[in-house]
């Protein structure tokens, strides 16, 4: 197939370059070719003429270019580093209860819905409508026990254009403490999870199709409802696949304390995963709230990647997570909306709720010997992408703008019916508008989204300045 340039973006860029450098590029002119790669990036491109060379330098035409407003500007897609789309009907319910309680009054009994195909048919097309239509251009995604449910959710992903990583559930503990009905055996877990990985290892080989971006990921639930031969097989299956992992980790208090009695023998709850060889850098471990200086010290060892899910972590009262300490300890984080156990669908949530997390632990740190800053407005946009593409190894591919990576891209409009944005003239520039979207933005300012080059998500793009109202 011959490569040639199929989109061009002329107007504003936003993106990270690091976690203390965020770049706005003014008069941008982003080119984008066929397979979904951007293949240029000309800055301060502010005159017609010289648009019109550069196109021409580029052997293309001026029809190709998308013209955005001088108040719309591109973000990077966000990256949601952990959420379980099977949870998505109980998103705003459920408040009430702590982990293990809510896990069991709430949880369970939702995802064992998921035994019936139909049930599942139902529910997951429209997740991930929604999340493409919130900016999730990349989720990491928890399904239930269930193969079919879960095959189905990885084709969903694949036929919307999302990139994803679809985790089949593992939980093979029969204990009346945690789950007696929502389990399976040790061995149609290890079986079935077999079966899922190379279902959708299969999806992405048959595929022609270039938006085929579906990875299947290791997910034992956590290591309270799976046995230590479960977690051994599970640790294996990456391991011979070469395939991701995920699991929560040190979320809640009393979930430490049950780990500690469930494998009495390893130090602490970092080690049980890392026992099973389940620790690597392809793992991804939701929440880490309540680690040990130990346990900081291993998951860097291992270069594990920690999502960061303040809205599920305030919500369930589990903790308030240090990022700032994380970050200091060399360890990757990314953001994560965790449905259900966080109520909002939309990075932009994680977002501020990170903020306020961050600016509690500052408020607690400030009379004691180490004050931990708040998360500033650049390393809030960082973890939300490429903090993110870090969690899924795809920071060369994904994240930001740089020329050879894949365009996955929101079209921000603060402007929009209805928009929760107000600008006023005098006083509002474009960092103090991207700042109000980060803040105050919702789905109706996001006009367009692109994975790889193809919009998968909005509105028609192709006059901007005529769609305005
Ligand atoms: N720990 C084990 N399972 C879950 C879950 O479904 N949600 C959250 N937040 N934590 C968990
Ligand atoms: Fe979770």
């Amino acid at each position: 197939m011959s490569v040639r340039i199929s989109q061009i973006f002329y107007g504003t860029l936003i993106h990270s370059l690091s976690l203390t450098e965020l770049e706005f590029i003014h008069n941008a002119l982003l080119g984008v070719n066929n397979q979904g790669k951007i293949v240029f990036l000309e800055r301060n491109v502010s005159n017609e003429q010289t648009l019109r060379d550069i196109i021409k330098k580029w052997e293309t035409t001026e029809d190709k270019v998308v013209r955005l407003t001088n108040r719309q500007f591109l973000l990077p897609g966000f990256v949601d580093t952990h959420t379980h789309a099977s949870q998505y009907p109980n998103a705003g319910i459920g408040m009430d209860l702590p982990l293990l309680d809510w896990l069991k009054k709430y949880t369970f009994p939702l995802e064992q819905s998921y035994s019936s195909l139909n049930f599942a048919e139902k529910i997951y097309p429209i997740v991930v409508n929604h999340l493409l239509s919130c900016g999730t251009t990349t989720a990491v995604y928890f399904a239930t026990i269930h193969l079919e449910a879960s095959e189905f959710l990885a084709k969903i992903v694949q036929l919307k254009g999302q990139r994803g990583f679809i985790g089949k559930v593992n939980m093979d503990r029969k204990d009346p403490e945690i789950s007696e009905t929502y389990v399976e055996t040790t061995e149609s877990s290890v079986k079935d999870t077999e079966k899922f990985v190379e279902y959708v290892l299969n999806l992405k080989h048959e595929s022609t199709d270039k938006s085929c971006l579906v990875t299947p990921i290791i997910t034992p639930r956590f290591a309270i409802s799976c046995s230590s031969e479960l977690l051994n097989s599970l640790g294996e299956i990456a391991k011979k696949f070469n395939i991701p992992i995920q699991s929560h980790l040190s979320e809640n208090t009393e979930e430490i304390a049950t780990v500690s009695k469930l494998f009495p023998r390893l130090e602490n709850y970092t080690t049980v995963y890392d026992h099973h060889n389940l620790l690597n850098h392809r793992t991804i471990m939701a929440h880490g709230v309540h680690l040990s200086p130990q346990e900081f010290k291993l998951l860097k060892e291992r270069n594990v990647g920690i999502s960061h899910c303040p809205n599920s972590n305030f919500t369930l009262c589990s903790g308030v997570c240090n990022v700032r300490q994380l970050l200091d300890e060399g360890i990757k984080v990314g953001l994560g909306t965790d449905i259900s156990g966080g109520f909002s669908k939309s990075i932009l949530d994680s977002i501020r709720n990170a903020s306020i997390a961050s600016r509690t632990i500052y408020m607690s740190s400030k009379t004691s010997d180490k004050v931990f800053p708040p998360l500033t407005l650049s390393e809030l946009t960082y973890l939300a992408t490429m903090g993110g593409a870090q969690l899924v190894n795809l920071e060369n591919v994904i994240g930001n703008f740089i020329v050879g990576k894949e365009f996955d891209a929101l079209l921000i409009d603060p402007e929009t019916e209805g928009s929760p944005i107000h600008i006023v003239d005098e006083l509002d520039n474009i960092h103090r508008i991207f700042e109000k979207f980060m803040f105050l933005g919702d789905e109706r300012n996001i006009k367009a989204v692109f994975v790889k080059g193809s919009k998968v998500s909005g509105t028609d793009i192709t006059n901007l300045e005529a769609n305005k109202y």
